[in-house]
């Protein structure tokens, strides 16, 4: 049977009123109109195109690791459950892994490194899927998702059609890409393939990362180590990234969460010479274009924030740019805080902190 007539023929089953609180991993209990499990490609166009859906927003959701559902979602909700995982290619240079939208994340990295096909450890223990993954350009340890990103497949929700995006068409940026511009809301993400280059070598220069692995008997110096025993191999480089991330960021299974909730603030040199004269020990690092990246977790503990709450939604005690719900909160009630550290913030610094997750 031919794709067309495929879908064509595929019934959806929606689900009226469906509870979304094990969907979201700040674990708001709210509920979508209509919500459909996507277990195959053809299920996306079978839902969007069921008449009881009609004229109503759709959103897709992964993990839900990285939104904020402040309320009651008043539309079609494409649940991604898309499973499977295989190497589509190899050459000389490089494996090419493709990836299922609604595998989760870590387990996929975990996969990679089993299958002896290194390049992905410095982003093990991200929560959410990988479909999501391209979206916000997830990033830690000194990689980002870009930097092993081949291309992608996605269905646009509109016209059904499947397009296929290379690296240059998805324009990544520091968490940012076309799937938060232009494209978004627009498709679901069914697949990604990443390119894994055989010439591995270990990416440990970011701070909290070196400590890690020097703790753990390992050099902390990349290429250069004058010892090449003592290099972390790429499971070294998993391992104490997981350690680094259990003892800093809490476990949305236990604490409800979607991880930095801001983003790391850019700002231009001028606009810095002036804040570094007034706060010298300002943690910043130098963009390749002359501005430069501010640590929104340094600005946010500044303020007296870290540890703070507002009802049941509160700052972690241990990273101040994570913001949690200790129980019960709602999504107004995180976005309350959130709009609060954003005012002392830039009443102290002048910087805009802007959301990192997508606030519904
Ligand atoms: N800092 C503080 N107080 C805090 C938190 C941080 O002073 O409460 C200081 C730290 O001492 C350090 C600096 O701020 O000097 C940066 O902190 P950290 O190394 O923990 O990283 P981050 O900039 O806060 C970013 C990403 C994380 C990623 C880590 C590691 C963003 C928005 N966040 O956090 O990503 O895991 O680097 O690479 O870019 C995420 O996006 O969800 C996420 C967790």
């Amino acid at each position: 049977m031919s794709r067309s007539a495929l879908a064509a023929s595929t019934v959806a089953s929606l689900i009226a009123g469906y509870p979304l609180k094990t969907h979201n991993t700040f674990g708001f209990d709210v509920r979508a109109q209509f919500a459909c499990l996507i277990e195959r490609e053809e299920q996306v166009l079978a839902a969007v195109r069921d008449p009881r859906v009609a004229g109503l927003p759709r959103l897709v959701l992964g993990g839900g690791s990285n939104v904020v559902l402040s309320g009651d979602f008043a539309g079609l909700m494409l649940l991604m459950a898309l499973r499977g995982r295989r190497v589509v290619r190899e050459d000389q240079h490089a494996w090419y892994v493709e990836a299922a939208g609604g595998e989760p994340w870590h387990e996929f990295v975990a996969w990679t490194l089993a299958q002896r096909m290194p390049g992905l450890e410095n982003l093990a223990l991200i929560p959410g899927t990988v479909g999501a993954a391209p979206i916000q350009n997830i990033g830690a340890y000194g990689l980002e998702l870009c930097e092993r990103f081949a291309s992608l497949r996605a269905i646009e929700l509109a016209t059904g059609k499947v397009i296929e995006l290379d690296a240059a068409a998805c324009r990544f940026g520091y968490r940012d890409s076309f799937f938060k511009r232009e494209g978004r809301e627009r498709f679901a993400i069914t697949s990604v393939t990443f390119r894994l280059p055989k010439a591995w070598q270990p990416r440990a220069g970011y701070a909290d990362l070196a400590r890690e692995l020097a703790a753990r008997g390992h050099a902390a110096a990349t290429v250069e180590a004058d010892e090449p025993a003592m290099q972390p191999t790429a499971q070294a480089i998993f391992d104490a990234v997981v350690a680094v991330r259990r003892a800093k960021l809490p476990d949305p299974r236990e604490l409800g969460n979607a991880g930095s909730f801001f983003k790391n603030p850019v700002i231009d040199a001028v606009q810095f010479e002036a804040l570094k004269r007034r706060e010298p020990d300002i943690v910043s690092y130098a963009q390749a274009d002359g501005r430069v990246k501010l640590a929104a977790g340094w600005l946010i503990d500044q303020c007296g924030w870290k540890g703070r709450a507002m009802g049941a939604a509160a700052v972690h005690e241990r990273q101040a740019l994570v913001l949690v719900n200790r129980g019960g909160a709602s999504g107004s009630d995180l976005l309350a805080l959130a709009r609060a550290i954003q005012r002392d913030v830039f009443e102290r610094f002048g910087v805009e902190l802007e959301a990192e997750p997508v606030c519904l």
